[in-house]
């Protein structure tokens, strides 16, 4: 297992301390969790703030930070015989504790105990989002399940977002090796996808390189020839001669830190001009809201930028009429880009996003917008040096989404659906970057990985060679 120094963690938790000034802190770890019957588990993934805090990724530890004792204790389990003769001898939880600067290490039972013990509303936690959390409120607090959510501190919410949104130096390591292993795995799925393969034998390859090289996946692979539905899941089509193949898959190395990057690329390895076209659209997009964003630039600015482009260049195509800043208030770049233009990164894909989205993302009395696209938005905040996040714009000409339009006769003055029909059959394109702010501009995370037209047929070229 590896861990940060000591230091590091000792000074996160000071900061906290600092910020919240007074009062009990719990932060729950995660535990396993069962596939199809108790014994046989998913892949254990520890909860994000106990990473940043304590760093131990093991299931079924709890930490309580006491400011008004000045004490800090993790709650858990030594390891029994049992789960030497299985699982194999591994640190004692006392070594690890103390490699993360904790002294006092409890049982499960002392946890509910002490829970117990403080004064109801001076104990501090975290929105719960798994049922073990969800038990141990309930056992140690008797606050009903529905409750919990509603109950969470917002104080301790706000100042973890505070803490864990501007990335330190070593983090920012961390996320580019987590890039440059994400890295691995686009290339190689340029390098051996192929007319009359079937997604999912692309998908092994992609697994493997993550594998290769320690990582595992931030989240479930997308990579589809229908990459117009968002979060495709599924690997079973057949990849044929004249489509696109939108690849979203990332890597968290070894120290939990995610990359999520975006690459669409032709089944046959060459682009037709209508893909071109397009194509080009979304790189622009793309390439120009990473110029455009740097400290002190709302985020929800950037959406609209991408937005504009978009309307500019559909112009261009004949697919829309009419006044650029009237259609972008009215929300028709939404038709095409149906999501948000990025989001935070960090332990987390989605960063912090069980905190809550509107405290990740939005400031105080930000009011999130209502239509498609920008609904959608899970960051619109001025940014800020140290803040991580993807820039992921896309197109994509969802045949029903338009059809539903057009019969409802919306966006009527501005929108040319007769044209339109010739891209039903074209899917999605989308490019995602990931992105740290600095003091003054902005950087792209990682080693570049090929976007430009002429180099992803350069690497789809090799393949057939
Ligand atoms: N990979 C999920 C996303 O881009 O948000
Ligand atoms: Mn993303
Ligand atoms: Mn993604």
């Amino acid at each position: 297992m590896r861990l940060f120094d000591k230091e590091i963690y000792q000074q996160r938790r000071e900061a906290l301390k600092k910020a919240m000034g007074k009062g009990i802190l719990l932060i729950m770890g995660n535990g396993e969790a069962p596939m199809n019957y108790q014994a046989n588990t998913y892949h254990f993934r520890q909860n994000s703030n106990f990473l940043y805090y304590f760093g131990i990724a093991q299931p079924d530890l709890h930490a309580i930070i006491d400011l008004d004792n000045d004490t800090t204790t993790i709650y858990g389990n030594e390891l029994t015989m049992d789960d030497i003769i299985w699982m194999g001898e591994v640190a004692s939880l006392s070594s690890l504790a103390a490699n993360v600067g904790v002294d006092v290490v409890k049982s499960p039972d002392a946890l509910i105990e002490d829970l117990k013990a403080y004064p109801k509303k001076s104990i501090h936690f975290l929105p719960p989002y798994r049922i073990e959390h969800q038990t141990l409120l309930f056992d140690a607090l008797s606050i009903k399940h529905a409750d919990q959510a509603a109950k969470a501190s917002l104080k301790l919410i706000k100042a973890v977002i505070a803490q864990r949104s501007i990335k330190s130096s070593e983090e920012i390591e961390e996320m580019e090796k987590a890039v440059n292993i994400t890295k691995s795995m686009h290339v190689r799925a340029m390098q051996r996808t192929k007319e009359e393969k079937y997604e999912y034998e692309v998908v092994g390859d992609i697994l493997k390189q993550c594998k290769n090289y320690h990582g595992s996946l931030a989240y479930g692979v997308i990579f589809s020839i229908n990459g117009q539905v968002l979060h495709n899941h599924h690997h079973d089509n057949l990849m044929v001669s004249g489509r696109l193949v939108l690849n979203d898959s990332g890597a968290e190395n070894d120290m939990y830190y995610a990359g999520d990057i975006t690459r669409t690329f032709p089944v046959n390895g060459k682009f037709t001009q209508k893909q071109k076209e397009i194509y080009e659209i979304v790189l622009e997009m793309e390439k120009s809201c990473i110029e455009f964003i740097g400290p002190g630039v709302k985020y929800y600015d950037a959406h609209l930028h991408a937005n504009s482009i978009l309307i500019e260049r559909f112009k261009a195509l004949d697919l829309l009429k009419g006044d650029t800043s009237e259609m972008l208030a009215a929300g028709v770049a939404g038709m095409f880009m149906p999501h948000g233009l990025g989001h935070m990164i960090g332990l987390d894909v989605h960063d912090m996003e069980d905190l809550g989205e509107q405290y990740v993302g939005y400031e105080d009395g930000q009011e999130r917008a209502t239509m498609l696209g920008l609904k959608s938005l899970r960051l619109a905040r001025t940014l800020q040096p140290g803040f991580t996040l993807t820039v992921e714009p896309g197109i994509y000409f969802i045949p029903q989404l338009i059809e539903k339009y057009k019969s409802e006769g919306k966006f009527m003055d501005y929108v040319n659906y007769d044209k339109l029909k010739e891209y039903y059959d074209f899917g999605g394109i989308r490019i995602e970057d990931n992105v740290l702010i600095t003091e003054d501009g902005r950087r792209v995370l990682g080693e570049p990985i090929p976007k430009e037209i002429w180099e992803v047929e350069k690497i789809m070229k090799r393949r057939e060679a």
